[in-house]
């Protein structure tokens, strides 16, 4: 009896204490970290992470944003089919530095020796002069971290999105490229424990580096019959790059037409490539002009766009639409 009782204080006190001792660090780690000395810092460092570890290795605490990663189009830089065929199995020197870069600081990364196959992956976008650089000043027992403002700039992006950074530049518009692409959620950064309790949530971008839908809010169309003639627009209205924006990529939208007579028979066909690669892509905010000269007495066309993405030979529907001549 006397030694549950015992016990049972014994371990009271220590539930006690751990209480304390959590709500400490969680009060140390969010709101006065200034007051963890450096030297205490360092004895829980684990060294090992600034040896450029894999993605895996930073999994182990950070296995949301991992998850994201690992879908992303980023983690397949290297080892995606559509590269090897376009590098020539991986030869051309000249594509190696934005495929699997050392190190993003804003200027055109220069190449990587090692673990090729992880492609652009969290060292090459985190890791600075020793620190896990990133949006927020805060402090991480397991690496020294550094707040760098450029991790919520669209330059950051432009490392390497080049030709799309100058696009976007152009507009004038605020949206960054994290705004659209990395949508932000609150929660927390890690999910080991304790270390997802001793920190708080805070604003995580989405890393699979969303693509962005197209639809027909974002693509407007116009037409008009107009005597021989049949007249179409395409207006990009709320993505500030070119549609479709690439650097290397040749990433398509197809633009179809069939014309057909009053009594419904196809007389006529027409498409239209619209691709960065052929300098047809849509601009932000300027109406694209197609017209097509009828032959035959035409009193419907329909109108088909579609899309297919730099890496793919699928084509995805973005929209249909027929339009019909106004009866006198
Ligand atoms: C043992 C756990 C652990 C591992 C492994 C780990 N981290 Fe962290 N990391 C943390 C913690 C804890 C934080 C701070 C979280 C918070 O304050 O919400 C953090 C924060 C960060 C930040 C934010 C920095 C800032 O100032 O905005 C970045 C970036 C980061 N880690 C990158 C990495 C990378 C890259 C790796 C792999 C090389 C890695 N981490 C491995 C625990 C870890
Ligand atoms: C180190 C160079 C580099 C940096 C920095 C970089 N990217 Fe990329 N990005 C690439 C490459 C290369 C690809 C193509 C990967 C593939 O598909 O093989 C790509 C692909 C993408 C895609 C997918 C495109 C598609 O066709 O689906 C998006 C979206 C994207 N990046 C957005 C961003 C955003 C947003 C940023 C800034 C936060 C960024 N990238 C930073 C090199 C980079
Ligand atoms: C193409 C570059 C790129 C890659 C690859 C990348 N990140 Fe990030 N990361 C960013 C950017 C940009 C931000 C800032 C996002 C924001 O909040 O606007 C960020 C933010 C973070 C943050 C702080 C929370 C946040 O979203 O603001 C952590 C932690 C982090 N990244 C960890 C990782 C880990 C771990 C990996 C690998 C699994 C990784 N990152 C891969 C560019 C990258
Ligand atoms: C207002 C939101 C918005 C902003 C800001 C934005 N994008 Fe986009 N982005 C989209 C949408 C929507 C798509 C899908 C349409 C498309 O395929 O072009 C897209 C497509 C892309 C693609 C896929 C290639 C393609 O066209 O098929 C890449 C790469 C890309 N954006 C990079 C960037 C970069 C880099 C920046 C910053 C310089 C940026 N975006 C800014 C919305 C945005
Ligand atoms: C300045 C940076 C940069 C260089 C150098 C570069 N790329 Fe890319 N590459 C990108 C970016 C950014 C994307 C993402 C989509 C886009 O903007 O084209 C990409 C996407 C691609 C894609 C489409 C995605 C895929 O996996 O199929 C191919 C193919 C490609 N690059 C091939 C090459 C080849 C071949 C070279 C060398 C001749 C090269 N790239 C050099 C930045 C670069």
């Amino acid at each position: 009896m006397k030694l549950s009782t015992r016990l049972l204080n014994l371990l009271t006190a220590v539930g006690c204490f751990a209480i304390a001792g959590i709500a400490i660090a969680y009060f140390l780690i969010n709101e006065k970290f200034e007051w963890i000395p450096e030297a205490a810092l360092e004895l829980v460092h684990e060294k090992e992470l600034l040896e450029r570890p894999e993605a895996k290795r930073c999994s182990e605490c950070h296995k949301d944003i991992y998850d994201a990663w690992k879908d992303s189009r980023h983690s397949i830089s290297w080892t995606s089919k559509t590269y090897i065929e376009a590098s020539e199995n991986r030869t051309k020197e000249k594509c190696l530095a934005c495929h699997i870069p050392e190190s993003v600081t804003g200027e055109k990364p220069s190449p990587r020796l090692d673990r090729r196959d992880e492609g652009i992956y969290c060292v090459s976008c985190h890791f600075i002069n020793g620190k896990m650089n990133g949006p927020y000043d805060l402090v991480a027992p397991p690496h020294p971290t550094h707040r760098n403002p450029d991790y919520v700039n669209s330059r950051f992006c432009g490392s390497c999105h080049q030709k799309t950074f100058k696009e976007w530049k152009e507009t004038g518009e605020e949206d960054t490229c994290q705004d659209c692409h990395m949508p932000r959620t609150k929660s927390r950064l890690t999910q080991k424990l304790p270390l997802s309790l001793l920190h708080k949530k805070k604003w995580v971008g989405n890393h699979k580096f969303l693509h962005g839908d197209l639809n027909d809010k974002n693509i407007l169309m116009e037409a008009e019959f107009n005597k021989k003639f049949f007249n179409v627009s395409l207006l990009n209205n709320a993505i500030p790059h070119a549609v479709p924006t690439a650097d290397n990529g040749d990433p398509r939208l197809y633009l179809y037409l069939t014309f057909f007579n009053a009594a419904g028979e196809q007389v006529d066909q027409a498409k239209e490539i619209i691709a960065p690669q052929q300098e047809t892509a849509l601009p932000f905010n300027k109406k694209v002009n197609f017209r097509y000269r009828l032959f035959d007495p035409t009193d419907q066309v329909d109108i088909v766009l579609k899309y297919q993405p730099a890496w793919s030979k699928e084509k995805d529907l973005v929209w249909e639409k027929t339009v019909r001549r106004k009866s006198k």
